[in-house]
């Protein structure tokens, strides 16, 4: 996953939120690199906690950012970020009790932040966001 964000292809043209996006991207390869490794326990609840802290806050400001654009599709965008969040919390509480696969599940849905929402939603939102700053 790491090398997705060199393909451009992720690129909202918003630079807080590509820089935003970086950031967890690369937390998210932290993670992966832990699970791999086979880390200790603690180690990983604090990558995960950490990672869905930092997209959690991610999710406010893109949303934000929505809102003083006057974004109509606001609404929708929302309820997958609250969709990707509440999947990504169910995991990371299973995982603090070391319920077993469930680190595999919360990379998934990190996995479908990168290979679906920003490609579907977020660079929608970046489109919009351009075409209005040239208004
Ligand atoms: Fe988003
Ligand atoms: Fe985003």
């Amino acid at each position: 996953m790491e090398s997705l964000y060199g393909l451009n292809s992720l690129r909202t043209g918003i630079v807080q939120i590509d820089r935003d996006h970086e950031a967890i991207l690369a937390l998210v390869t932290a993670f992966y690199a832990a699970i791999h490794d086979k880390k200790d326990h603690p180690l990983i609840v604090d990558l995960c906690s950490k990672l869905v802290e930092t997209t959690e806050e991610h999710f406010r400001q893109e949303e934000a950012y929505m809102e003083r654009a006057g974004f109509p599709g606001l609404g929708e965008h929302k309820c997958e970020h609250d969709r990707l969040t509440e999947e990504a919390r169910g995991f990371l509480m299973k995982i603090e009790h070391e319920t077993p696969g469930a680190d595999i599940g919360l990379y998934y849905v990190l996995r479908e932040l990168f290979v679906a929402h920003i490609l579907e939603y977020d660079k929608e939102f970046g489109v919009y966001y351009m075409q209005r700053a040239m208004e």
